[in-house]
């Protein structure tokens, strides 16, 4: 697990080097004391806070990546990437801005999504 490193004036908070996330992977960072999980699918990269809105548990780390979908592991309920929506009910993961700037990976904290 890393911290923050770079505060950057938009908000814009570097997290890590895009190569440290493999393809279908993710890796945790605390930004804010937050619990954020950065994702990568396709070669694009997705930050959330933690939990699933389920049962606001702190698991979608432990998820896995099928069809553009981030499943959850506790109930396999399963959430757009782009979007952060569930695909059957209206959940919705909170979703953060991500960034990418010379190989590194830059995310900003959004409160109302
Ligand atoms: S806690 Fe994630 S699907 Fe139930």
């Amino acid at each position: 697990m890393q911290t923050t490193q770079v505060n950057l004036n938009d908000g814009y908070i570097k997290v890590c080097k895009t190569e440290e996330i493999p393809e279908n992977s993710c890796k945790i960072f605390f930004l804010d004391d937050k619990e954020i999980v950065v994702f990568k699918n396709n070669g694009n990269f997705f930050a959330f806070d933690n939990n699933c809105p389920h049962q606001n548990s702190p698991v979608l780390s432990q998820g896995f990546i099928e069809d553009d979908y981030l499943v959850c592991p506790n109930h396999l309920f399963m959430f757009n990437l782009e979007t952060g929506k569930m695909k059957t009910t209206g959940l919705k993961l909170r979703k953060h801005s991500v960034l990418l700037e010379d190989g590194s990976i830059f995310v900003k904290l959004n409160s109302d999504t």
